[in-house]
């Protein structure tokens, strides 16, 4: 398993890009499903999950073609086409290492009117039910039933007639899910109270792209008029608002100067806005984001929720920028159970947080110092490289596979800023 081994104090400057999203990419990608034509993905991140994703759908009867991508450019352009599809299950080997798997439910069912896909399980932040997902589609008129532990969904011969649904939580990939489910429908879907993250906008814009017709995008009412058939498309991924925060929360912690090339603030308001708050300058520049600082933060209290409020995902790389701030943070994790991981390995830095179940108080300290620690999730992982950077002294973080789920070349792109960082395998 690799390491990732940080010398830190040193300030982050300099020109930072921000690849393609990796939420976004992952609900783009079973698009390819709903078409016989070729959907052709540019700015696609270079990300485990992307591989994975690439290896599930080609089990389904997908070709997937990579095109062009020089060793060091950022992105892939991929070339997915469902010509016929081959398989209709998304098995439990695939499905339990990548959640997101669940998200070819929707579009088999849509193109060919039936899917089996093993029930995902929990993950390390909580249990995360797909019950929201299954509700949705039957409110579609899918039958779903569940056995040893997989889902079987299948559509009426004519295809889903169509519903109205009101989901009770915000619910990200259930949104997606029926969005997806829905474009191929016989019948009008409609959707209440449907997740309105910047993703699913992505998600939305391709669809019409393929030749959906899809009133409401952005909103939280999104009416879906279903289609015979969709076509082929190109389309290039949203850049990537949760990886341009993850670093900005960077330059924060270093007191450095970073310029986030390709980040786009409009997808970023609770993000900037709670940078903002803690002293850190946050400008536009011609091709992305500026972010400047000089190092003393202010605290904030935040709590997380569904877009436009401040993103979960951003949770633990806020905690980590604010163990330094000059007096006591409160941090709401309302979204998910147990994402809180990051807090007992912060400690070993020398941390001050205390929790009391969903609630976070995090009482800024005068230094960090270096250790091993242990990433245990995906923005864990982030919020440990963050506390290595600023830190005193060494901190290898193990288990940086989690940070290849989600982040692209991390540490050429932190060593390009200033970082003394380097990947360290145990092979
Ligand atoms: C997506 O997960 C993201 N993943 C997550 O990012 C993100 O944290 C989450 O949305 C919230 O923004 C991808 O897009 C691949 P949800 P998703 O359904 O769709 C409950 C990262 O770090 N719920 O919006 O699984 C659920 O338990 C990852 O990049 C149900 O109860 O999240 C949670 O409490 C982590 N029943 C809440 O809703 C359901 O059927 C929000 O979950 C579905 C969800």
């Amino acid at each position: 398993m690799d390491r990732i081994h940080i010398r830190g104090g040193h300030v982050l400057k300099g020109r930072l890009p921000i690849s393609g999203a990796k939420n976004a990419a992952l609900t783009l990608l079973p698009c390819a499903l709903l078409t016989d034509e070729p959907v052709t993905l540019r700015n696609l991140p270079r990300l485990a999950d992307v591989d994975s994703f690439g290896h599930l759908l080609n089990q389904l009867g997908v070709s997937t073609m990579i095109e062009g991508a020089r060793p060091e450019d950022f992105g892939r352009v991929m070339t997915l086409r469902a010509g016929r599809v081959t398989s209709t299950e998304a098995p439990y080997d695939i499905v339990r290492k990548m959640r997101a798997s669940i998200l070819v439910l929707g579009p088999l069912l849509a193109r060919a009117g039936e899917a089996t896909v093993s029930l995902p399980g929990g993950c390390a932040i909580g249990n995360r039910p797909i019950d929201l997902h299954l509700k949705a589609l039957e409110a579609f008129g899918a039958v779903i039933e569940i056995a040893a532990g997989y889902v079987r969904a299948s559509a009426p011969d004519g295809g889903l007639p169509g519903g109205t649904f009101t989901f009770p939580v915000v619910s990200v990939g259930a949104t997606e899910n029926a969005i997806m489910a829905a474009v191929l429908a016989s019948g009008t879907c409609i959707l209440h109270n449907a997740a309105r993250e910047p993703e699913i906008v992505d998600l939305c814009n391709l669809l019409v792209a393929m030749g959906a017709d899809i009133e409401g995008i952005g909103s939280d009412r999104i009416t879906i008029h279903g289609k015979d058939r969709l076509h082929g498309a190109t389309y290039s991924v949203m850049p990537d608002r949760i990886e341009a925060g993850s670093y900005a929360c960077a330059a924060a912690i270093t007191g450095g100067e970073l310029e986030l090339v390709g980040a786009n603030a409009g997808d970023m308001q609770a993000i900037l806005e709670a940078l903002r708050e803690t002293g850190v300058e946050v400008s536009a520049s011609k091709t992305g984001i500026k972010i400047a600082s000089n190092g003393k933060l202010r605290p904030l209290s935040l709590s997380t929720a569904p877009f436009p409020a401040f993103p979960t995902d951003m949770q633990a790389q806020f905690m980590a920028m604010l163990t330094l701030a000059d007096g006591a943070s409160v941090l709401t994790e309302t979204i998910f159970e147990n994402r809180y991981m990051h807090v007992p390995e912060l400690a070993r830095m020398g941390a001050d947080i205390s929790v009391n179940g969903r609630t976070a108080v995090v009482r800024g300290v005068e230094r960090l110092t270096g250790a091993p620690v242990m990433a245990t999730d995906l923005r864990a992982s982030m919020s440990l490289i963050l506390a290595g950077l600023a830190a005193e002294g060494e901190t290898q973080v193990n288990r940086v596979y989690h940070l290849d789920r989600g982040y692209e070349r991390l540490e050429e792109k932190l060593s390009a800023v200033g970082a003394d960082i380097e990947r360290v395998s145990d092979g």
